[in-house]
């Protein structure tokens, strides 16, 4: 049978379980494709460090160019990480005119244009369906799946360590740095959690399903992210009160003149829609298209497991178009969508909760400055004041961001506002 040639650049979590599956489940994949997929070079740090996964010790090299250069080498799988080093790599293999295969998110939304306006230069596809939402096939769904549609809107859990610390928050009352120390105890969260919980994972993600489904890369300066570190128990607690729960959200969407929208915020959902059950370190995404309607993918976004499966994915994609000439080398670019919306445009509804003085006025001053702001009030309930101070929590009509940030810098001057109100978007999913 015809073999084809992997270079791995990465032997951490997911490049071993990559090559743990590939050994265990061969016979099914050479059946399937008619080909062989095999390991050729392994670039790693320290190639005499002992793994719990086992290749031959003369596939490893410390040097990825040694993945990249070997003529053997037909594939170069890129799972190191990091920007610049896996930028070189990419380019390089590109350049020799080898397919790629990465789950480097990071990398991709901040130099997708690039590596793809080369990809297409050189016709040599590369594939990222680990990129996003790990095991979900949510790349080739909005990619292939959906061609026919237009994306009318995506609504995506796509980071699992927050929406753990979230489930945790909303079940056991557990407040942020309780339940970021038990998810980084069971091994969820990384030692350093910081691109999860300041919603920095999740937006690269949204960057890329974004310029995906709209056929123009997205500058990350566009994207409106807020992460969860601010998110108290207590307005867990009043979003369940209402009816909600809180999620970090990724929401893409474009509006009727073609302006996208990508935005990524702890998000109050009603509790009665599907993605207010998506507990745990599960991601699930809703993708709305003019042609199918809605759509919901749930699945591990994270994992040795579920990441190796969509690297697997890529590989069997890219091992069966080595002698196709393909128009598409990964990402489609086209003009039919315009600019990104201006952030300060973008309309949401908002919970809005203010610790005030407990006087005669209180109230009417804040609906002052909300009249006065031409924002609307949908509901509010008060707490039982302690006899000095309460808090106000609002349910307010759809405003921009604009008029929203104006409003909350008058009522934080007010007098009667004690301590930091606390702002968080709503989403109703109506497209
Ligand atoms: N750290 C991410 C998560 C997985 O918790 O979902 C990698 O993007």
């Amino acid at each position: 049978m015809k073999q084809i040639g992997i270079g791995l650049a990465g032997f951490g979590t997911v490049g071993a379980g990559v090559f743990k599956h590939l050994v265990q489940n061969r016979d099914l994949l050479s059946q399937r494709l008619g080909l062989e997929l095999a390991v050729r070079r392994i670039a790693v740090r320290d190639p005499r460090k002992p793994r719990a996964v086992s290749a031959p010790a003369e596939n490893f090299t410390a040097r990825w160019e040694d993945v990249v250069d070997d003529p053997a080498v037909q594939i170069v799988v890129e799972l190191m990480g990091g920007i610049e080093q896996a930028r070189a790599l990419i380019v390089r293999a590109i350049e020799a005119g080898k397919m790629v295969v990465t789950g480097n998110k990071a990398l991709l939304a901040e130099h997708g244009k690039e590596i793809f306006d080369l990809a297409a230069a050189r016709q040599v596809p590369v594939f990222f369906e680990a990129a996003v939402a790990g095991g979900i096939p949510i790349i080739k769904a909005v990619r292939e799946s959906f061609i026919g549609n237009h994306i009318v809107s995506v609504h995506g859990i796509i980071n699992g360590t927050t929406n753990y610390i979230l489930t945790r928050m909303t079940d056991a009352g557990l407040d942020y740095a309780a339940a970021l120390a038990e998810a980084q105890a069971q091994g969820f969260a990384e030692a350093d959690p910081t691109l999860d919980v300041n919603g920095w994972d999740a937006a690269h993600k949204a960057i890329i399903l974004a310029s995906l489904a709209y056929g123009t890369w997205i500058c990350p300066g566009n994207v409106f992210v807020e992460g969860i570190e601010h998110l108290t128990a207590r307005d867990i607690g009043f979003a369940k009160t209402l009816g909600y729960r809180i999620k970090l959200l990724g929401i893409i969407k474009c509006d009727a003149g073609g302006r996208i929208e990508v935005r990524v915020h702890p998000t109050l959902i009603p509790e009665k829609h599907v993605l207010a059950s998506v507990n745990g370190v599960f991601n699930a995404l809703c993708v709305r298209g003019d042609v199918v309607g809605e759509t919901l993918f749930y699945g591990r976004g994270a994992g040795q497991d579920p990441t190796a499966s969509a690297v697997i994915a890529d590989l069997a994609e890219a091992a069966t178009a080595l002698d196709v000439k393909r128009r598409d080398c990964g990402f489609m670019p086209h003009g039919l969508y315009g600019e990104s919306k201006p952030l300060d445009e973008i309309v949401c509804e908002y919970y809005l909760r203010i610790p005030v003085l407990d006087k005669p006025g209180v109230l009417s001053q804040v609906a002052g400055v909300l009249g006065a702001t031409n924002i609307g009030i949908s509901s509010m309930i008060q707490p039982e004041s302690d006899g000095e101070r309460t808090e106000l929590v609002l349910m307010l009509h759809i405003a921009t961001h604009a008029q929203v940030r104006d409003a909350m810098a008058r009522i934080t001057a007010l007098g009667c506002v004690k301590g930091q109100p606390q702002l968080l978007r709503v989403e109703h999913f109506e497209g």
